[in-house]
């Protein structure tokens, strides 16, 4: 029990003084129950309302490709520069380490691998119960506007985001772009938007020259960018920059960073290219000098 001796008289209740209710910083989010917004705030950095997020998800369907042939070698050194990490349960219970301390946002669905024509046929592939025991911050899955399977991955969405509701966990959707399907700003547009009337709190979409920020400004929910297929350094850096300038809340790159000559550098540099607005030729500066670092020590 208490000790009641000596309890202080004196009561501060600043009867005087209201109580702020303050908002929330990220967009859409305003509505949600703490625990998803305690989780949103772990993946953007409430400072910036950005997030620069590390996807090493693509062995769900590719297998071990270029980059991701050790993710205990090659991937765990970055997970420290990342904001949140995008990942597969198996690896995230083989090999990541529980106290990296990271954000997680766990890939949901599977089915086909590359050797299938349509990877539209997706299933949802982990348990929430898992998803909670592994204590991720969002679930996310590719959603397949357009594709043969469309119904069906929808469908997997908004079950994915009626189980995270009602555990407080953010849904993440994907757009999946397969070989019949293109990257205009039109399309990019409808899927997004159906993802965010249909409850996906995040959306994350490849970036698409012609008017992306169409994009985001009919997007009630925040859009993250998708690195896509390796390109030079300077490219990606700009596309990344361009993104964030037209409305991107972050990012989510995977070969950009983990197939480039300076991994370590890359992190570094999108970082300050989504947090700073660094531009494009001072980010690629700057990944050239921390690649040289690198190097030196090596
Ligand atoms: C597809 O395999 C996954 O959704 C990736 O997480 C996504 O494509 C982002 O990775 P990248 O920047 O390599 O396109």
């Amino acid at each position: 029990m208490a000790d009641i001796e000596g309890i202080k008289e004196l009561k501060q209740f600043h009867e005087n003084v209201p109580m702020e209710t303050p908002g929330f910083f990220l967009r859409g989010a305003g509505s949600l129950d703490w625990g998803m917004k305690n989780r949103l705030a772990r993946i953007f950095n409430p400072a910036t309302a950005r997030t620069v997020m590390l996807a090493i998800d693509h062995g769900y369907f590719m297998g071990p490709t270029t980059g991701l042939e050790r993710v205990d070698l090659n991937i765990v050194p970055l997970m420290p520069m990342a904001d949140a990490l995008m990942l597969t349960r198996g690896i995230l219970r083989t090999t990541v380490p529980p106290a990296i301390g990271k954000p997680i946002v766990m890939r949901c669905s599977g089915g086909p691998s590359i050797l299938k024509e349509d990877l539209s046929d997706e299933e949802l592939a982990v348990d929430i119960e898992d998803a909670i025991r592994m204590n991720v911050s969002a679930l996310t899955l590719q959603c397949f506007v357009g594709g043969r399977h469309e119904s069906r991955s929808i469908h997997n969405m908004t079950r994915l985001v009626d189980v995270g509701l009602r555990y407080g966990i953010p849904t993440m959707a994907v757009t999946a772009v397969g070989k019949e399907l293109t990257r205009d700003a039109q399309y990019l547009r409808l899927a997004a938007r159906i993802f965010a009337e249909l409850g996906a709190q995040i959306v994350k979409t490849y970036y698409c020259e012609e008017g992306f920020e169409t994009v985001t400004a009919s997007c009630p929910v925040p859009i993250v960018m998708a690195g896509g297929k390796k390109l030079p350094e300077l490219d990606a850096l700009t596309m990344a920059y361009n993104a964030i300038q037209r409305g991107a809340a972050g990012v989510d790159m995977g070969r950009n960073i983990f197939q480039s000559d300076g991994p370590r550098a890359m992190m570094q540099a999108v970082h300050k290219v989504v947090h700073n607005n660094l531009k494009p030729k001072e980010a690629y500066e700057l990944f050239l000098s921390l690649k040289d670092d690198e190097l030196k020590k090596h």
